[in-house]
């Protein structure tokens, strides 16, 4: 598929809002940014970029970024891995964040489910070399297939959830916390080479 224009331009001004920051951190499926704009005043030395595909959202999310004047978080508009291809230099991320995706319990609707070996064939190429990619859900079924998906692709390494930033809960994680669901979550660093 042919690069989304919007979202090449996009890149360079990422290049340029993170350029000061010692790390850059994505959270792909951001909604309305609760995640990045908390984590941006909880970790000022990091600069996180979001990627979220219903419009209004993202809207909503760089409004609130701009009232609280948080200089180091930014939403953009992007659907699918081809946004994460098309936004993201290749090694440029410390930690891309994939917190709650939508689950499609229905097995004829699993082919839709984002985290799969294509999906991490473009997130493998976006993290630094030490970099790590964090999944969670609520969904235990989809656990498990992260988890299968991750050994099929075969280049990651489980790391520890506990990192040494700060991290909120998100705004689908407030829910089922109320709830009492489990949650599925596993960090995993890529593997050299
Ligand atoms: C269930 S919500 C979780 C939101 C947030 N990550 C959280 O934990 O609160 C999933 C979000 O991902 C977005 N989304 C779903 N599929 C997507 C895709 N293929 N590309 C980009 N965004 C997507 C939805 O619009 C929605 O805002």
């Amino acid at each position: 598929m042919a690069p989304n224009q919007n979202l090449l331009v996009a890149r360079e001004e990422l290049i340029l809002k993170s350029r000061s920051f010692q790390r850059v951190e994505c959270d792909f499926g951001a909604s309305k940014g609760k995640f990045l704009s908390e984590s941006a005043l909880l970790n000022k030395a990091v600069f996180f970029a979001g990627i979220e595909g219903i419009s209004d959202r993202v809207q909503r999310g760089n409004r609130k970024i701009k009232r609280l004047g948080i200089p180091n978080a930014a939403l953009w508009r992007g659907w699918g891995k081809e946004s994460l291809d098309d936004l993201i230099p290749a090694g440029f991320l410390d930690t891309l964040h994939v917190s709650f995706p939508d689950p499609w319990p229905k097995r004829r609707h699993w082919v839709r489910r984002l985290v799969n070996i294509s999906f991490l064939e473009v997130a493998v190429t976006k993290l630094k070399a030490d970099g790590v990619l964090r999944l969670q859900t609520d969904h235990l079924g989809y656990f498990a297939s992260m988890k299968d998906q991750l050994s099929l692709h075969g280049g990651w390494i489980e790391s520890p959830w506990e990192d040494d930033l700060q991290r909120p809960v998100t705004e689908f994680e407030t829910i089922f916390r109320e709830k009492g669901d489990p949650i599925g979550r596993i960090a995993v660093k890529r593997l050299k080479g």
